[in-house]
């Protein structure tokens, strides 16, 4: 018996990995998160599948799902939002299986972070003005950050900021990135990215929260924040520039990727 962590996207049902969809199908259970993951991937469980929503439920309780699982020889398609890596709980979850020698396995998931920025059709890591994302949050009733982890701190960085579980709070998010970007930085809240109820609206740290007035976000938005998402006013990259002497495009007999091929390479 094995516990499938799998990562079901940030909401439209078509964003999940085939590896996703047909471990689901192969799951005689199936436990999933919810609050935030959408009904329409709960078509993948095969007939008579036994489906339980764990949002009402406490971990002892979904382990108790997990372990009448096990008694039965049932795997278990164990479903959280976006991706596992970044608050899914799945932590936890782990931890217990490992003490009890239950095998699992993670299946990763597009993140909403993701989703987000391809919600605007930007690219988070434009040369010359970010190249670094910061996943990160504030603290909530639940959780507090760890010493060290403020958005004061991030913000001296410069980086882009994905800014998750906080939309109630965007009035202190914006007191205190301000200092650190200035009031003209850009920023956009993605409300709900890839559901069909999603919402964007951008504008700067001067001015988000009035352009936000009458939206009614309250919960599942992210705040980017950041010189990137202006889209504008950056260098271009190496990559694809016309005379940059890479191993997939060498530029003269003399460059050192001449002779490269992907079996030459040395590993170490
Ligand atoms: C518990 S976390 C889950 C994060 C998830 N594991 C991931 O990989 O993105 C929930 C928070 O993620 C963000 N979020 C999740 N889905 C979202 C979506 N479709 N659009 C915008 N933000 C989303 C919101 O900030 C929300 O408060």
């Amino acid at each position: 018996m094995t516990v499938h962590f799998i990562g079901a996207g940030p909401g439209a049902p078509d964003l999940l990995t085939l590896r996703g969809r047909d471990l689901i199908a192969s799951c005689p259970v199936c436990l999933y998160a919810g609050s935030l993951v959408p009904e329409e991937i709960l078509a993948h469980c095969p007939q008579g599948a036994k489906i339980v929503n764990t949002a009402p439920l406490h971990i002892e309780q979904i382990m108790d799902e997990i372990r009448a699982a096990d008694t039965a020889g049932h795997d278990v398609a164990r479903l959280h939002s976006g991706d596992l890596s970044v608050w899914s709980a799945m932590g936890e979850q782990l931890r217990r299986l490992k003490s009890e020698g239950i095998a699992v396995t993670v299946t990763p998931g597009v993140p909403a972070f993701a989703a987000a920025a391809a919600a605007l059709g930007a690219e988070l890591t434009l040369p010359g003005l970010a190249q670094s994302v910061v996943l990160t949050r504030t603290p909530g009733r639940a959780s507090s950050m760890p010493e060290g982890e403020t958005l004061t701190n991030f913000a001296a960085t410069g980086a882009t900021l994905a800014i998750h579980l906080s939309i109630q709070n965007i009035a202190g998010v914006v007191g205190d990135l301000t200092p650190a970007y200035g009031a003209n930085c850009p920023v956009a809240v993605i409300y709900r990215a890839s559901w069909p109820d999603q919402q964007i609206i951008r504008g700067t740290l001067a001015d988000i929260e009035t352009r936000m007035g009458g939206a009614g976000i309250t919960r599942t938005a992210l705040i980017l924040v950041g010189p990137a998402l202006a889209g504008d006013g950056f260098d271009e990259s190496c990559l694809y520039s016309v005379d940059y002497d890479r191993r997939y495009r060498p530029q003269s007999a003399d460059s050192p990727w001449t002779d490269w091929t992907p079996e030459s390479e040395v590993q170490p």
